[in-house]
């Protein structure tokens, strides 16, 4: 049986939280996306379990045996995105910088979700840098993945409140319920109003 729906490919290190919600969404029949894979280069990322509880394929590419050729660690996923017929790239907690390679390929057709409102607070330890700045609001952004970390054009984003108690979990959390919410709804909106090229190696986003 043909699908209409689009094949997207996870790529993850960790938890696997936002993938989890990916994979959720997608099992909704009018969701336009199935999820076709999920990559990990750990391979004791908790979200390949909950994949695998799923019946979505999984695949661990660890990075540790290719050193420091990433550009080689990329082509070994690549190859595995291309394999599964993957149009689409959604990274979701995949803790890795990406080189030219991957994100040139997928140019306009790799996301990720990054919890901060972007461009405030870009790389790591955002929600400590957030309660350090003294910022009022927060939040989180999907967007398009270039070769630059974090500064692709921005699809989405939610915010939430800095409250005077806040910890840094407190206001993890309260972002990561965020996340959760935004990045399926972006993914939907993505697909609906830009459908990938089925020949194209990019997409263009007007
Ligand atoms: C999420 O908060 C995600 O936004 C963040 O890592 C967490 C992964 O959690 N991503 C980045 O910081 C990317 N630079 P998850 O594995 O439970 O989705």
């Amino acid at each position: 049986m043909t699908s209409s729906k689009t094949p997207v490919a996870l790529l993850i290190s960790g938890r696997g939280s936002n993938a989890t919600a990916l994979i959720r969404a997608a099992a909704q029949k009018d969701f336009p996306a199935r999820i076709c894979l999920v990559i990990s280069n750990n391979p004791t990322a908790l979200g390949l379990n909950v994949a695998q509880a799923e019946g979505i394929p999984t695949q661990v590419i660890d990075h540790r045996p290719f050193r420091k050729d990433r550009v080689a660690h990329e082509e070994a996923i690549q190859n595995a995105l291309i394999n599964a017929g993957a149009q689409v790239v959604c990274l979701a907690g995949y803790m890795r910088l990406l080189t030219d390679f991957l994100t040139q390929a997928w140019a306009g057709r790799m996301l990720n979700i990054h919890p901060s409102l972007l461009p405030s607070f870009p790389g790591l330890h955002t929600h400590e840098r957030a309660l350090k700045a003294g910022v009022r609001i927060h939040g989180c952004t999907v967007h398009l993945v270039t070769e630059i970390m974090d500064e692709g054009r921005i699809l989405g984003q939610a915010a939430v409140p800095v409250f005077i108690h806040d910890t840094v979990e407190s206001l993890a959390h309260r972002v990561l319920i965020q996340e959760h919410l935004l990045y399926p709804q972006v993914l939907r909106h993505f697909l609906t109003q830009h459908p990938p090229s089925l020949t194209g190696s990019s997409l263009l986003i007007a």
